[in-house]
């Protein structure tokens, strides 16, 4: 390997959904294909077991999938010796827990206030332990790849972040960047920056002329920001973003048309609510009152909420709804057959769209709202830059080209558009030539 060679750091995107690793060297950036496969994205799912492992991606999956179901009884537990004295907050007389756990959304606790992290076997995982897995995993694999140990790291983030409070933003905001920060010291870097996500997507781009504007609809959120270059010198004119990604159109698709079509509207509101997506289900199998609960309720409804939470199918029943969500993006009409549950329903996607079109304003409202940051009207734009696996959303695509002109959009990778701009922010920081926007 040539000094030449030698990488001057990295771009980490620490998605919601898919994480990722660029490599910035002087002359080119290059976006890392991770586990040996031709894939650059990382699922953001976190694996622990009560033992000390620990897994990040596809093998936190796998490895949770052969061996999730492994519990302990509270009575034969080393944590509880004698019944009652320990520091385990599960144990209960009677009790037991699951060996392992497989954790996703992590990216949506980062900026909430009053989660500090989960507690399993009488551990705390804070916020940060438990995002560092996803970074030690990309790291360790650019390391690898690399030949040295990178020090420093551009980290993207998005302009809202999901979970922040309303309320107090500012408080909300440091928080999440305390966390990142600490994950990425507990990682391995020394050096940490920080870049919004949508600003990663546009300064990426090879060329820049006139106004170009690039928007990530991602998992957790929709961020854009805008990019003018009318000056000379290009500049981030604006920035703005709302907590709307495909998590929450997934929960929709629940709400709207899987849950009622499985009886579950039968079920108390609140209880309902919490069965929309993985992320709150996760919560309802860790609550030790649920089962008595539903004993109450009876009838189809519990039985099935009984299946999701206790009998292993939320994983692939969650991962159900996504694909018929997704697959609507290329069909008119989807069937979501899910035998374990007799589930079979037709989804079309008219239905699904005018279900998610307040979420669609909301997002055109929040395009609006970074133009007049920036003083630019829709007409001064030239062109359009789409990421983001939700940007796929025909409804989505249809409300920019009504905004912007069909001719002005231009489709970028929608996985890996952000962590290519974040090396290109590694290069502008620490590289030989200082070309900062
Ligand atoms: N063809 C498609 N149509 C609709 N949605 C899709 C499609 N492909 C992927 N998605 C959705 O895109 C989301 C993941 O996108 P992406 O990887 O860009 O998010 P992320 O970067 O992890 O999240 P964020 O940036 O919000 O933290 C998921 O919700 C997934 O269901
Ligand atoms: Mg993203």
């Amino acid at each position: 390997m040539t000094a030449h060679d030698r990488p001057i750091g990295y771009g980490i995107d620490f998605g919601t959904s898919n994480s990722s690793v660029s490599i910035a060297y002087g002359d080119r950036v290059e976006v890392l294909a991770l586990g040996g496969s031709a894939s650059r994205t990382l699922p953001s799912f976190v694996y622990l077991h009560r033992g000390g492992r620990r897994a990040a991606g596809n093998e936190a999956v796998r490895t949770f999938l052969i061996s999730g179901h492994e519990k302990t009884d509270c009575w034969n537990c080393p944590l509880a010796p004698y019944g009652w004295d320990t520091d385990c907050r599960q144990y209960r007389k009677g009790g037991g827990c699951n060996d392992a756990r497989l954790l996703s959304g992590v990216k949506h606790e980062l900026a909430k206030l009053g989660f500090a992290g989960t507690n399993s076997w009488a551990t705390d995982f804070s916020v940060g332990a438990l995002v560092s897995v996803v970074l030690s995993r990309l790291k360790g694999e650019a390391d690898k790849t690399t030949g040295h140990v990178v020090g420093s790291v551009v980290l993207g983030h998005p302009v809202v972040f999901a979970g922040a409070d309303p309320q107090n933003r500012a408080a909300s905001d440091a928080e999440a960047f305390r966390r990142l920060e600490l994950a990425a010291l507990e990682a391995g870097f020394g050096e940490v920056a920080f870049l919004p996500e949508p600003t990663a997507a546009v300064i990426g781009e090879q060329a820049h002329r006139g106004v170009e504007i690039a928007v990530d609809f991602g998992g957790g959120t929709f961020d854009v920001a805008v990019l003018d270059s009318r000056g000379g010198t290009p500049h981030v004119a604006g920035i703005a973003g709302i907590a709307i990604g495909g998590e929450s159109l997934d929960g929709i698709l629940f709400e709207t048309i899987v849950g009622p079509a499985l009886g579950l509207d039968a079920l108390p509101s609140w209880l309902f609510n919490e069965m929309r997506t993985a992320s709150s289900v996760r919560l309802l199998m860790a609550d030790p009152g649920i089962p008595a609960i539903l004993a109450r309720i009876g009838g189809r409804a519990a039985d099935v909420v009984q299946a999701l939470l206790y009998e292993g199918h939320a994983y692939e029943f969650y991962g159900a709804v996504e694909s018929t969500k997704i697959a609507l993006s290329n069909a008119d009409t989807t069937r979501l057959d899910f035998e374990p549950l007799s589930l079979g329903v037709e989804v079309r996607r008219s239905t699904f769209e005018s279900m998610i079109r307040p979420e669609l304003d909301l997002i055109a409202a929040t395009i609006d709202q970074a133009l007049a940051d920036a003083r630019i009207t829709a007409g001064d734009v030239d062109r359009v830059l789409l990421t983001g696996g939700s940007a796929y959303i025909p409804a989505f695509r249809s409300d920019l080209a009504l905004a912007f002109g069909e001719q002005r959009l231009e489709q970028r990778d929608a996985f890996t558009a952000v962590v290519h701009g974040l090396g290109v922010r590694a290069q502008q920081l620490w590289g030989p030539v200082a070309l900062r926007v």
